[in-house]
């Protein structure tokens, strides 16, 4: 029997046009329903709109149109970013659909017959924007305390939802239960905002006041708070009053991913409301971070909001979604910077995944006739080592997805795909392949290498759906039938021989950095009537071979304290890392450098700079004034020989 998943995303406001905030969550749903339909399960994946409320009915407002046709209107900008970035959802639920609009209705009379919901005067503080009541004495200094807005006093009629009474029972299950609340701090935030006591909700607002919403069924002068109304997507969408047979299979959702700030509203409302409809409560509730742009909070005034739609332009869909699972771990906050999503995609894309995947297709075209090679079984100690890293992969990706840690997940598929690069520089088969006798051995670490590459092909499947493909079919590979669980794929030893290769484009090409001024047409600038330094006296073929030239990635810079030209660099060669200090500052930033590749005198003797060993020396144009670091435009293994 299949396991059945539900994973759903907070339905989104149709007040705006969609940011990388919502791109986030989304994008994490998205991997754990390719993860689990991968695995073989049965899935529900649901996003979609909240389009009823005040911030809508404002919005629409502002536009001079009715409110569904704004609704209308801006979903299409969400539907459309979805399928962009190859975002998989099963269903998309919208609150004026009918569907949803059944299932409000049919909650809130259940929840008025059995006497959940009572009618009262209230008095106290109302945050317009929010759309929320504050008792005078949850209010600070006359603001709103979740957004700091000022409040205004109102005093009318209402419907109560008697939420206070559940929350020891809430209490209880949130102890009881270690994962229901994720990460631990936000079950702690919940746990710490239980200890109070818990006031009933408002559930409605009188249609003088707010137009734009469900009716209460029990009294038409009202309309439903949105909140309520947003909430109840979670069932309406799985089929709660229309398919009752989708509903038995996939509630109660086995993940709700929210961002931090919604938290109470999911933890509390939200989970009361279910125990007082005797539904089963979620099993995960998970509040994520939040990104903010070059270290601002991103804003519509501020002007700094990001579209999704055009990094994806400029970067590629898998290169965005890797970046923003990759770079901080899911549950704390992130910040956003082209310089870092650049980094990100040089160093783990194009230097580390590209050129594994690239190299080994060369070298299967060079010596195995362009064909994956026989299985064989290798009899060194890295064979085996290569063998039980790809091997374990799948139980350790699998543990840190089933805990959300996409992070954690990623950076173990990355240690296998270093490791395979590592294989490659100690096999050495462009050695292996000059020598007759060793085509045994040639033809073991082609295939070490190529079963890795299939592996990791699959296990990136669900964060890169493209580039699994395209490595896959690069590699011969036809697409995993459906029938084959992941688990099974990543098994050692499926790859098939004789299957022929192609070398396509390049999967991540590296991104050149944004530069104010070429480097060149500055020093011509500066100097156009330099005349170049003399040619030195005449060497020979044998000195010139005693220089040990190596292609060199530069994993790190930093700035060198009291020195303005230095940089402190660590430059992958392959077998080592080496520290480095260049007299390049003036001309780099630390920043524009990681992910290079540039040339390093390797056998120089190590000098000591500002107390620091440089252990080598990067090659560069200039004299005195450095004017440009030596490097490549094709991507070149680091440790390669340059003559
Ligand atoms: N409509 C409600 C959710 C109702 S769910 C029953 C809502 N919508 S929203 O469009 O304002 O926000 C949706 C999600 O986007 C929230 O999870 C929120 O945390 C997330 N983000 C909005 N800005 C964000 C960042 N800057 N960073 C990360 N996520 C952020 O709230």
């Amino acid at each position: 029997m299949p396991k059945k998943f539900y994973v759903t995303t907070p339905i989104y406001y149709v007040n705006d046009v969609p940011h990388i905030g919502h791109a986030y969550t989304t994008i994490a749903a998205d991997v754990l329903a390719r993860y689990h339909r991968l695995l073989g399960d049965e899935v529900l994946f649901m996003t979609g709109s909240d389009e009823h409320g005040q911030k809508v009915e404002q919005a629409a407002k502002k536009r001079g149109i009715p409110p569904q046709e704004h609704a209308d209107e801006l979903v299409l900008g969400f539907q459309a970013l979805w399928k962009q970035l190859n975002i998989s959802n099963d269903d998309f639920i919208r609150t004026t659909e009918e569907r949803h609009k059944e299932a409000v209705t049919a909650i809130l009379n259940q929840l008025w017959e059995k006497g959940e919901i009572y009618a009262d005067t209230y008095s106290g503080w109302y945050c317009t924007p929010d759309e929320r009541f504050w008792t005078e004495k949850e209010i600070v200094d006359g603001k709103c305390p979740d957004c700091h807005r000022p409040v205004e006093a109102l005093s009318e009629r209402n419907y109560f939802f008697k939420m206070g009474q559940y929350r020891d029972r809430l209490r209880k299950h949130i102890l009881d239960h270690k994962d229901f609340i994720q990460p631990d701090s936000r079950r702690n935030e919940v746990l710490g905002f239980l200890e109070k006591d818990l006031n009933d909700l408002c559930i409605s607002r009188p249609k003088h006041r707010l137009e734009w919403g469900i009716p209460l069924p029990f009294d038409q002068e009202y309309v439903t708070y949105v909140w309520l109304d947003a909430l109840v997507n979670y069932i309406s969408g799985a089929g709660y009053i229309q398919d009752t047979a989708r509903f038995k299979i996939f509630w109660p959702s086995d993940v709700h991913l929210v961002g931090k700030d919604i938290l109470t509203t999911h933890a509390v409302y939200w989970m009361t409301t279910l125990m007082a409809l005797n539904l089963p409560l979620p099993k995960t509730l998970f509040a994520h971070g939040w990104w903010t742009l070059d270290g601002q909070k991103m804003s519509k005034s501020l002007g700094n909001v990001i579209k999704p739609s055009e990094v994806v332009e400029t970067y590629g869909v898998d290169a965005f979604r890797y970046f923003l699972l990759r770079q901080v771990p899911f549950g704390n906050d992130g910040d956003f910077s082209k310089e870092a999503l650049s980094n990100r995609v040089n160093s783990d894309l194009a230097n580390d995944i590209g050129n594994l995947l690239s190299r080994t297709l060369t070298m299967l075209e060079r010596y195995s006739e362009g064909c994956t090679p026989e299985k064989i079984q290798g009899d060194r100690q890295e064979d085996q080592d290569l063998q039980n890293m790809a091997e374990a992969l799948f139980e350790k990706v699998d543990q840190h997805l089933n805990h959300l840690q996409f992070e954690k997940a990623l950076v173990e598929i990355w240690q296998v795909i270093s490791q395979a690069n590592r294989y490659i520089e100690k096999g050495a088969p462009w050695l292996l392949a000059k020598d007759p006798a060793k085509k045994g051995r040639l033809q073991t670490v082609l295939f070490y290498t190529s079963e890795a590459i299939r592996i990791i092909s699959r296990l990136i499947a669900p964060f890169m759906p493209e580039a699994s493909k395209a490595m896959g079919k690069q590699l011969g590979l036809s697409e995993e039938s459906a029938d084959t669980t992941l688990k099974e794929a990543c098994r050692w030893g499926n790859l098939p021989p004789g299957l022929p290769v192609s070398k396509g484009k390049v999967l991540f090409p590296r991104i050149q950095p944004e530069k104010k001024e070429p480097n060149q047409a500055q020093a011509f600038k500066s100097k156009k009537s330099a005349v170049p330094p003399p040619i030195k006296d005449l060497i020979t073929i044998d000195d010139f071979a005693k220089l040990d030239l190596r292609v060199g990635v530069i994993r790190s810079a930093e700035k060198i304290e009291g020195a303005k030209k230095l940089l402190l660099l660590q430059v992958d060669i392959g077998s080592e890392k080496r520290q480095v200090v260049a007299g390049i500052a003036t001309q780099y930033a630390p920043d524009e450098l990681i992910g290079k590749e540039a040339i390093l005198i390797a056998n120089l003797q190590p000098a000591t700079i500002m107390g620091i060993e440089s252990q080598g020396m990067l090659l560069a144009a200039g004299g005195k004034k450095v004017l440009g670091l030596a490097t490549f435009s094709e991507v070149i293994p680091p440790g390669s020989t340059v003559r």
